[in-house]
């Protein structure tokens, strides 16, 4: 059987990025990461937009370099149709709809949360793929999610968050601390270093499988501001203790929502993706509950959990598999359900 090559596009937020994949196996994976929102403490939709327009056509040019594939090889196109920024993914789509059109190729547009859960099943030595049904995990900057997936393109979503994504937690406790954006990986290198029992905060009340992050924000602004009036220093001299516990709050609500779900459908196979997934305590935890509750936890190779174009590829690869494929008048959508 000749090989599908697929040339994946991802714009739906502030990283472009592009991929080639001869089946389910990754040729090559490039991001142009956007620095200029750093200054900004956000992502701000303007400027990505923008910039997505300067960066796609030279990272499409080096993820083909790359894969030392030629653009008449490529079987088919697949692209991020949603959810995210409208600009952001208006420019991932126009091109991509460009080059199918001109190569004369399928193709597929790929919802972006299908992917973060699908990037499972990349080929890549060393990681195993679960089996169908499993629970997935998806825990980034922008979402917040339990998903039971019943096949690649049969899945439920069972829990989200009803405010702030759980990245976004991580973001906002940081900045309160003073810490630069996006502060996730710093509170995350901090905490390895203090007691997460220092300091307690209450989980919020929410019911079944739902989440809530913006009332932790809160707690921990009020917090703060009671210690630094009787403190000027007390960030300063506790800063370890402190994202030390607001780690551990975060990855006991996971863990709490993760339990139920697990206890609700019955099924003990979890699969986490998205930027927080990188998080060491939230790994070290999953990794502890393999033999603590007897599940199988599957936790992707870096580069596939922070957004990419490599899951959008095999995505692409599973519908063309299945023909599924869109005629150029496919519409980007800001939302857009499972
Ligand atoms: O998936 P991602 O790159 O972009 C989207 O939001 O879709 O996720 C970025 C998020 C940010 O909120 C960042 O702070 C968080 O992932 N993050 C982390 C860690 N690494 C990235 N949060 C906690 N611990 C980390 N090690
Ligand atoms: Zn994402």
């Amino acid at each position: 059987e000749k090989p599908l090559y697929i040339l994946a596009i991802e714009s739906s937020c502030d990283d472009t990025a592009a991929a080639v994949l001869e089946n389910a196996k990754v040729l090559s994976n490039v991001v142009a990461q956007q620095a200029i929102h750093e200054e900004y403490g956000g992502v701000v939709p303007e400027l990505a937009s923008r910039a997505h327009q300067q960066n796609i056509v030279p990272v499409i040019d080096v993820a083909l370099k790359k894969a030392n594939i030629d653009r008449s090889q490529l079987s088919a196109i697949a692209f991020t149709q949603g959810p995210g920024l409208m600009g952001s993914l208006l420019v991932g789509s126009s091109f991509a709809k460009s080059i199918a059109l001109a190569l004369n190729i399928p193709l597929i547009a790929v919802n972006h949360m299908q992917a973060h859960i699908l990037a499972h099943f990349i080929d890549e030595e060393g990681f195993e793929k679960p089996t169908f049904p499993f629970l997935g995990m998806t825990i980034s900057g922008g979402h917040t999610q339990i998903v039971k997936v019943n096949d690649y393109f049969d899945m439920e979503v069972i829990g989200e968050t009803t405010d702030d994504a759980v990245g976004e937690a991580f973001d906002k406790s940081a900045k309160i601390l003073g810490l630069p954006y996006p502060g996730g990986p710093l509170i995350d290198k901090y905490a390895q270093l203090g007691n997460p029992k220092a300091f307690q905060f209450t989980k919020p009340k929410v019911p079944g499988l739902n989440f809530s992050f913006s009332g932790l924000k809160t707690q921990i602004l009020y917090f703060v501001q009671k210690k630094v009036a009787e403190n000027p220093d007390f960030v300063k001299e506790n800063l370890n203790d402190i994202c030390a516990s607001i780690q551990h709050t975060i990855i006991n609500i996971l863990m709490d929502k993760l339990k139920l779900a697990v206890k609700e459908t019955g099924i003990t196979q979890i699969a986490i993706g998205g930027g927080v997934s990188a998080n060491s305590g939230i790994r070290n935890t999953l990794t502890e509950a393999q033999k603590k509750y007897g599940w199988t936890c599957f936790i992707p190779k870096f580069e596939y959990t922070t957004d990419n174009a490599a899951m959008i590829g095999i995505v692409g690869y599973h519908k063309y598999r299945k023909q599924l494929f869109n005629d150029a008048s496919v519409v980007s959508k800001a939302r857009i359900a499972l």
